[in-house]
């Protein structure tokens, strides 16, 4: 476990994201191509408009037309950045129909990340996406109930990366519970938050990285409130997944945004 632990942590330290994540664990290093949602069904066509896969292998969402709010592990650093392709429109992969894919023009990763917490990175894209943007939530208020993700990783720990968007949901798990499950002593409380089923089953998992954890709103609108992160393996019971805390960070977000 403590290997394991050490793997996972410098995975999330790493920019190459889902692929070097995945080639760090002791499982399947074979698919490194592949992951998914576990325990999820499949999202429809149009349902998270919002959703953007990356061609690193990570997930993420439009914060405006032409950003993506994804993880910083996902990224190398900060600066002009033409190396990565935003996929959206599309359930699909590989469906031609509705798919918009536009290259990046720069990144921006969070200020101060080292690997532990600060879980946040901006993509600006070379021209806008004419799809919806998925607002982040700004207080503490939805940092609580059930959650959505949703992405293309692993459909199993150590699986492929998938075709079809899954999606699933997750209740909340609190910082001082999250704390005490085996792997999670380092969970920082005002930075990251942690959800799943105290039996598994249901998770993130290797190549959601960077995409959304979200909810309704009291305008019954879609509200992100995570970013994926990280876990010890996947779906397990007693192993949340942990997510970038947005409200925390949404201000730094921000002008973060208007400066790219
Ligand atoms: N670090 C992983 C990635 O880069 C995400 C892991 C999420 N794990 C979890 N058990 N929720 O894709």
């Amino acid at each position: 476990m403590k290997k394991l632990l050490t793997a996972l942590k410098r995975c999330a330290a790493l920019g190459a994201a889902a692929l070097a994540i995945v080639s760090l664990q002791p499982v399947s290093a074979a698919n490194a191509a592949d992951s998914r949602v576990v325990g999820g069904t499949r999202a429809t066509q149009g349902e998270f408009p919002f959703m953007v896969r990356l061609s690193m292998g990570c997930g993420g969402a439009l914060y405006t037309q032409q950003i993506v709010l994804t993880a910083a592990h996902c990224v190398s650093g900060s600066g002009n950045n033409t190396s990565i392709t935003a996929t959206a429109g599309v359930v699909d992969l590989q469906s031609t129909s509705g798919r918009v894919q536009v290259r990046s023009t720069k990144v921006l990763q969070a200020p101060g990340y080292n690997g532990n917490g600060k879980d946040w990175a901006l993509i600006k894209l070379a021209q806008p996406i004419n799809l919806p943007t998925l607002k982040i939530a700004t207080t503490t208020q939805y940092n609580t109930g059930t959650f959505t993700v949703a992405g293309w990783g692993a459909a199993t720990e150590g699986g492929s990366q998938q075709r079809y968007m899954l999606k699933a949901n997750v209740p909340f798990v609190s910082d001082a519970q999250c704390r005490a499950y085996s792997g999670y002593s380092g969970l920082i409380a005002s930075e990251e938050i942690c959800a799943g089923l105290p039996s598994g089953g249901v998770d993130t998992c290797q190549g959601d990285s960077g995409g959304p954890m979200f909810r309704r709103d009291s305008a019954n609108q879609w509200i992100q409130v995570g970013i994926v992160s990280w876990g010890i393996g996947c779906a397990r019971p007693n192993a949340p997944g942990v997510y970038t805390e947005v409200s925390t960070f949404a201000s730094a977000i921000a002008s973060a945004a208007s400066s790219l």
